[in-house]
């Protein structure tokens, strides 16, 4: 016999703890990945993800990482050779550039400091400077530094100079507003098992109707079979009536947990959703600031999901440590520059509550006084209350 799991709470920027109610939904017997029944479970999930997406356009469930996802994106609109502009501030704006080398795309980084956001008007300026680039990506809320990044006003300078705009949602999707067709975004990629609570593995993407036009158009293939969306289409199309809209195998569980958290997401509400998230994001950096402790972000662009803490000197992956095996409580490192600099807490779907927050605080107030940082331990969790209690 090995030996059991260990039960943690995951206070990690994804993956986050689950719901109850996804759980019991997936505790069912496995459904196959085509047929009358599954196509309306499948079409009813993606109908939900567009809900959430704000979107009007199609949403296809990838059955993959975010990061794959996020490359179908790239491989699909932008040829080898074509430039594209990717904005960067953090750990996973430098993957979306990474990919997009890897895609032999010529790439135009704008990049900002960890913390810190491109303006709005640097797009424009470098959109002056290089008049044949095809698209722009942008990280909506880079989970490594906790910054969310204004996509509202990328997109309307991406509009402007007709570029195809990907945005990687994946740890906004669900929590964060975010409003797909208004914004002019033309490829989305949100996520499963962070802010909706949902198992981690699929990432539903959303992808407007000009994208499809395009690639029945353009004289050119990416060089993935699975990555490419003219596949998919062709799925879509031909074995929609047999209730297999995608090329392969799908994680049928996986949709039915994605379609029970979506249900939840749409019940709470999501303008009371994204409220919850900013209120209670607001309140644990309230109470991380009471700490002594400085948090990464400005409050300005502070992300409602995550929050990255500058770590005192030395101590990162000491406090990480402690609040496992002493609390139970999983966090994050530092990722990318801030590796070793700062941890990193997740508060996102069923996360962003007291229930989870006052304990995290409670167990981080008490690992630093064990690591010798002299930090009372009732004024950070009266000031988190002091905030949600306040308008
Ligand atoms: C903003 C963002 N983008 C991309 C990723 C990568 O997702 P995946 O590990 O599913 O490829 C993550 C994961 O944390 C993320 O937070």
């Amino acid at each position: 016999m090995g030996k059991p799991i260990r039960r943690h709470i995951l206070m990690i920027p994804g993956p986050t703890e689950v719901l109850p109610e996804v759980l019991a939904s997936i505790s069912l017997p496995v459904y196959p990945h085509y047929g009358r029944e599954w196509a309306e479970i499948y079409e009813e999930t993606t109908r939900l993800a567009a809900e959430v997406f704000n979107t009007s356009g199609e949403v296809i469930i990838f059955p993959g990482p975010g990061s794959a996802a996020l490359e179908m994106g790239i491989a699909n609109l932008i040829a080898p050779g074509e430039k594209i502009i990717v904005i960067s501030n953090g750990f996973f704006g430098e993957r979306v550039e990474e990919i997009a080398h890897h895609l032999g795309c010529r790439v135009i980084p704008l990049r900002a400091e960890y913390g810190k956001i491109v303006e709005p008007k640097q797009l424009e300026e470098t959109l002056e400077m290089h008049k044949d680039v095809k698209g722009l990506a942008v990280v909506h809320n880079e989970t490594s530094t906790g910054v969310r990044n204004p996509i509202m006003a990328y997109g309307r300078i991406a509009k402007d100079y007709n570029l195809f705009y990907i945005v990687d949602a994946i740890s906004s999707y669900g929590a964060i507003e975010l409003r797909v067709d208004d914004w002019g975004i033309d490829y989305c990629v949100g996520y499963a098992g962070k802010a909706l609570s949902s198992v981690p593995g699929i990432a539903p993407v959303a992808i407007n109707h000009e994208v499809f036009r395009f690639i029945e158009e353009r004289d050119w293939k990416p060089s993935s079979w699975f990555l490419d969306l003219s596949v998919w289409k062709k799925y879509m199309d031909k074995w929609k009536t047999i209730g297999h809209p995608y090329p392969s195998t799908v994680p049928t569980h996986s949709i039915i947990g994605l379609r029970e958290a979506l249900k939840t997401a749409l019940n709470e509400d999501l303008e009371k959703r994204y409220e919850r998230h900013e209120k209670m994001a607001k309140a644990f950096r309230k109470a991380v600031k009471t700490m002594g402790l400085e948090v990464v972000a400005p409050e300005e662009y502070a992300s409602p999901t995550v929050t990255a803490v500058k770590s005192p000197e030395g101590l990162s992956s000491k406090i990480v440590r402690e609040m496992l095996e002493k609390f139970n409580v999983m966090i994050s490192g530092g990722l990318g520059e801030l590796e070793g600099k700062s941890f990193r807490i997740g508060h996102m779907g069923l996360t962003a509550t007291p229930l989870y927050l006052v304990y995290t605080i409670s167990a981080l107030t008490r690992t630093l006084n064990n690591l010798g940082i002299k930090v009372d331990e009732c004024k950070p969790i009266e000031a988190f209350y002091k905030s949600i209690e306040s308008r």
